[in-house]
């Protein structure tokens, strides 16, 4: 029976571009969706951008901009991302829209009928020059155990302790350096401590198929602290200045941006029916229609960070809320992607920037592939090691997979006019059918690694096989041209096969293997799988290997290349937070397979560094022995293709190619502090 499926990933932030954690999220629900279509169900796979809240308002103050205009630069930027990793939205909008006010506001209303909304006074941390409330994450202050300065309150970065905002000692707001009063303020809240809600998560949690075993062992655990009863209430206003969505009848207050943001899922689904998308891809009904019709499944996919919001307040907020709102059928949780070993961090990104691997001409499909090998259905992280991901898909995909075709292809073309002939047509449909069943179950249950395990398990076979029987010796033997055309045959048939079955992987090589190969005019879909082809189309080169080069500039991105960066003002204490020291350089080597590195080792007056620069085709190594420049002494390290980098000089540099260091006056001497 064919389903419908609604399918969404996390919607991102609009106040940055998207990083290599977004597109590992968006490369697993797309293969996961591309499979669940060529099934022959139907999907309707939307995303979104995340616009409000307090970040993306500051953020557009300090350009000089409206958040409304920060937001549509972010979106313009989305489309090449989405376009480059193959990535098959259906539609992608904002959590910024007319249809999210009206569902805020009505599910807002109908909460608040259901008698799960109540306002008290709360105290919090006030910024009087900036004549706003400061969410802990903008307070700053000494860390009460340790004496640090300048810590935040959620964890000292010294003594790793968790403070209250107001424990810190003298405490500053991080905005405006002001000291911050405490005041008072009504706040809504959403009594998820309601028994209602309590019995209808319990419920819900434990339902078989909603959560992952591990995401429903957790959300328990939530529900159980304090007793099941005392779960704490949730906290949905906050006061002007805030970018959000009005709460209606309370002039001055906003919804929480994590109120509207899952709400968006359904705004984008509204805009996706209203803008005549939804009918292009089949689906004849309204909105209204489709969200409350029985079969419909409602899937979120998204990563394990924010399993809280999407376990307890949203379905509980979609349940009160009542019909037409519907609860999800699943939520569908992944890890994290590191990268050789290290956690991204929120202001660095990591070493991977997706654009900076579409311009070097990266292949987006080998890094589907990478990630696809990695994945299982638990809540894993999984790293990218450039090593690794270079040998895996050298030699699966390039080495196993597309080899068997141009091997079989070449013979077949050039003995038998293209045509295939097998000895016994029968078996091998039935063998293709088995495997495609037992693949298609680790798709469907999202177990990614197991396809591509078994799918190379039959790559290999495959290649055995063909080696066995020698068809460079068979090709001599006019006698043994119909042997010849057999093993050929039989190749292709499982090239075919394979293509079929990595599909959801590597869309854009499987449709031109498709057209080019087998000559269809169609996609291939899973049925595919079964058919013996009965011709072939001459054979072009499908797809190369991964040259180690293209993997080192890749972590020689300096940084993500998205123009977002602005130059917005910063604090005196901001910047005192740099620790800027005279170095010597002691030494400086060129790098074996980098075009723009140089490996420095820096004297900072007594301590030695390591430090990578980008300044090989400026410099002449053996020049830079000796002398002094200034250096960042407290970046954190970074680790690079050739190393880890524990620091960074200064450099100056403009439109034109050269770059010039830094250099002190005479009397200064390593160590020294510059300031
Ligand atoms: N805006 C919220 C989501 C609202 S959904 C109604 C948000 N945005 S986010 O940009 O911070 O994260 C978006 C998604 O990316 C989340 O699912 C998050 O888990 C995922 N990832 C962020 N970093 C990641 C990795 N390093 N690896 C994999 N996914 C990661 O949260
Ligand atoms: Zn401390």
């Amino acid at each position: 029976m064919s389903r419908t499926l609604f399918v969404t990933t996390a919607l991102p932030y609009a106040n940055g571009p998207i990083h290599i954690g977004h597109i590992m999220e968006y490369i697993q629900a797309d293969i996961w969706v591309r499979f669940e279509r060529m099934q022959g169900h139907h999907v309707h796979f939307i995303g979104a951008d995340d616009a409000h809240g307090a970040p993306i308002m500051l953020k557009a103050e300090a350009e000089g901009i409206t958040p409304q205009e920060l937001v549509g630069r972010i979106a313009a930027g989305r489309p090449q991302y989405l376009r480059g990793f193959h990535l098959s939205f259906d539609h992608w909008y904002s959590t910024d829209s007319p249809e999210n006010v009206a569902l805020s506001q009505d599910v807002y209303w109908r909460l608040k009928d259901a008698g799960l909304i109540y306002a008290k006074p709360i105290e919090q941390f006030y910024d009087p020059v900036k004549r706003m409330f400061l969410a802990d994450r903008y307070i700053k202050g000494e860390c009460p155990n340790c004496h640090a300065k300048d810590q935040y309150a959620d964890a000292c970065e010294v003594c790793s302790i968790v403070n209250a905002p107001a424990d810190l000692i003298r405490p500053y707001s991080s905005l405006t350096g002001a000291v911050p009063i405490l005041r008072e303020s009504d706040h809504f809240f959403f009594k998820l401590s309601d028994p209602r809600c309590v019995e209808f998560l319990r419920e819900w949690i434990d339902a078989p198929g909603h959560l992952q075993t591990q995401v429903a062992n957790k959300a328990r655990e939530w529900l159980k602290s304090g007793g099941g009863i005392e779960l704490g209430d949730w906290d949905i206003s906050r006061d002007a200045p805030y970018f959000g969505i009005p709460i209606p009848d309370a002039p001055g207050k906003y919804f929480y941006v994590w109120l509207d943001a899952p709400l968006g899922y359904l705004a984008a689904l509204q805009n996706y029916f209203t803008s005549g998308k939804a009918r292009a891809n089949g689906e004849a009904c309204s909105y209204a229609e489709f969200i409350t019709a029985p079969q419909t499944e409602q899937i979120h996919f998204i990563g394990k960070d924010i399993i809280y919001f999407h376990t307890l307040f949203w379905p509980a907020m979609l349940r009160f809320a009542g019909p037409p709102y519907k609860v999800p059928d699943h939520v569908y949780v992944h890890g994290f992607i590191t990268v050789m070993g290290e956690k991204m961090s929120k202001s660095r990104g990591t070493g991977i920037s997706p654009l900076r691997y579409l311009e070097i001409g990266m292949d987006p499909e080998w890094l589907r592939y990478y990630i696809a090998a990695k994945l299982n259905s638990n809540v894993e992280d999984l790293d990218f090691n450039p090593d690794d991901f270079t040998a895996r898909v050298n030699s699966d995909l390039v080495g196993k997979y597309v080899n068997i075709a141009s091997r079989a292809a070449t013979f077949i073309t050039r003995h038998f006019g293209g045509e295939l002939r097998y000895g016994d047509a029968a078996k091998l449909a039935k063998e293709a059918a088995g495997t495609a069943f037992l693949v298609a179950e680790s798709y469907e249950s999202r177990e990614f690694g197991k396809a591509m395990r078994d799918i190379m398990s039959v790559a290999d076979r495959l290649n055995e096989e063909f080696d066995a029987r020698k068809p460079w010796v068979l090709a001599r033997d006019p006698a043994k041209l119909p042997e010849l055309q057999d093993v050929c045959s039989r190749a292709l048939h499982g090239f075919k096969l394979l293509t079929v079955l990595l599909a959801p992987v590597l869309p854009q090589l499987a449709a031109r293997v498709a057209k080019e190969l087998f000559g269809l005019d169609r996609p291939f879909n899973w049925a595919d799988a079964e058919t013996l082809p009965t011709n072939i189309r001459p054979y072009s080169h499908l797809m190369v290997r991964v040259d180690p080069k293209q993997v080192a500039a890749l972590f020689e991105a300096a940084e993500e290349p998205d123009k977002l960066s602005s130059h917005s003002p910063i604090s005196i204490d901001e910047f005192r937070k740099i620790d800027l020291r005279i170095a010597r350089i002691v030494s400086a080597e060129r790098i074996e397979g980098a075009d723009k590195l140089l490996k420095l080792t820096l004297d900072l007056g007594g301590e030695t560094r390591t430090v990578f620069a980008g300044i090989k085709s400026s410099y002449d190594p053996a020049a830079l022995a000796g002398r002094l420049t200034v250096v960042v002494a407290n970046l954190a390290p970074r680790k690079m293709k050739f190393g880890v980098s524990q620091g960074m000089v200064l450099a100056a540099s403009g439109d034109g190619p050269g770059i010039y260091l830094l250099s002190p006056d005479s009397g200064a001497a390593p160590g020294m502090k510059v300031s």
